[in-house]
């Protein structure tokens, strides 16, 4: 069998990584599209050398852009390849602009599509995530849900008959590198080596375009009691020059982001994570670590049970929310146990082999 997997943003080269593998293990044929929508060597390569990714196939070296003129310059060049490459099934990673870009390429040319991580949804559409998920969901052949609850928001927009139910593949790379980080030397800047400390990302959209939204962040995170150490999204750093504004201030400690493995040794060994990611508030909620995630939805609603994971869209109570006490509830395992990419790789490959 002959899979493509497309992918070309950070968290895609997470859910790569388990999938190539099983895909391997499993007898196919398995080569990756990389739209370039990520290029720094932190946000892209650097994964694929941590986690042990074959090099893509293809590079499209899309770069960025405008949401429209991302995804069209991506559609055009994915086009191109699946001419002459002939899958039997593609594979689309997510809610970005190169999942998207990747469904819409497939379907025009009647590849099968089979959409990893469907049916989550934010009901908040102005998030260009959230178009993504819809659109792509619709389009695709194969729904692969991470959880009962994603399954049911695809059954009630009449999918379940394309829909299957697999766990989280992010849970099982976490794993594997929770064990490999044991004992990683995190580098941290003299001064807190030894200190307690919050962990905080911002990247989305949402919380980056409103210079205001953005500064007050950044003004809340500098003013709590502990360091807080920032790996800075690219978006950021540049949204910040461009604005006059400083990051390196209060308690603030900004560096570069970090990979993989030592961005889940960060949220083990921190006393709280602030985030806006998807992918982090899951990673914190597993490893047991308190999340106050600066959004007004979350489409990781099992990370809210039991209080590992608050809501703080008001800047104002992030301060009260990371000092809240540490939870008690038992968190259970709604990401599943770190087998999903062998159950997705085996549905794809049952239904198109
Ligand atoms: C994208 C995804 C988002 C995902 C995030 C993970 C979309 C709409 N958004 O957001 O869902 O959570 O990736 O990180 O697809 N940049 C660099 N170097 C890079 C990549 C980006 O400098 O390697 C800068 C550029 O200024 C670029 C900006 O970051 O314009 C935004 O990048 P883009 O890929 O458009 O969106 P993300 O914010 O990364």
């Amino acid at each position: 069998m002959n899979v493509i997997s497309v992918v070309g943003a950070r968290p895609q080269f997470v859910k790569l990584a388990p999938m190539e593998r099983a895909f391997l293990t499993g007898g196919a044929t398995h080569r990756t599209i990389h739209t370039g929508q990520h290029y720094d060597h932190a946000m892209s390569d650097g994964f694929f050398d941590t986690l042990g990714i074959e090099p893509p196939a293809w590079n499209l070296g899309v770069g960025s852009g405008n949401h429209g003129a991302q995804t069209g310059s991506m559609l055009e060049e994915i086009e191109n390849v699946l001419i002459d490459a002939r899958p039997d099934c593609v594979i689309v990673y997510g809610d970005t602009n190169s999942t998207l870009a990747a469904t819409v390429a497939a379907v025009k040319l009647h590849f099968p599509v089979a959409h990893l991580e469907a049916g989550l949804r934010s009901f908040n559409r102005r998030m260009p995530e959230e178009h993504n998920r819809v659109l792509t969901d619709h389009a695709a052949d194969l729904l692969l849900a991470p959880t009962e609850v994603a399954a049911g928001h695809l059954a009630r927009e009449g999918l379940a008959d394309r829909t299957v139910v697999v766990g989280d593949v992010m849970v099982d790379v976490l794993l594997e590198a929770a064990e490999r980080s044991i004992g990683i030397n995190l580098g941290w800047p003299d001064g807190i080596a030894d200190s307690p400390y919050v962990l905080a990302t911002i990247h989305r959209a949402e919380n980056t375009d409103d210079p205001h939204r953005l500064a007050s962040i950044i003004d809340a995170l500098a003013g709590l009691d502990l360091p807080v150490v920032l790996p800075v999204h690219p978006r950021v750093r540049t949204l910040a020059a461009g604005r006059g504004l400083e990051l390196a201030t209060g308690s603030l400690i900004p560096i570069e982001p970090l990979d993989y493995v030592r961005m889940i040794a960060a949220v083990r060994e921190a006393t709280a994570v602030v985030t806006d990611s998807g992918g982090l508030q899951k990673e914190a909620f597993v490893l047991g670590t308190p999340t106050t995630t600066v959004r007004t939805e979350t489409e990781w609603v099992e990370t809210l049970e039991g209080g590992w994971n608050v809501l703080s869209p008001s800047v104002d109570d992030i301060s009260r929310n990371v000092s809240r006490p540490t939870p008690i509830a038992d968190r259970g395992t709604p990401y599943g146990s770190g087998f999903a990419a062998v159950t997705a790789a085996a549905a794809v490959m049952e239904h198109y082999a």
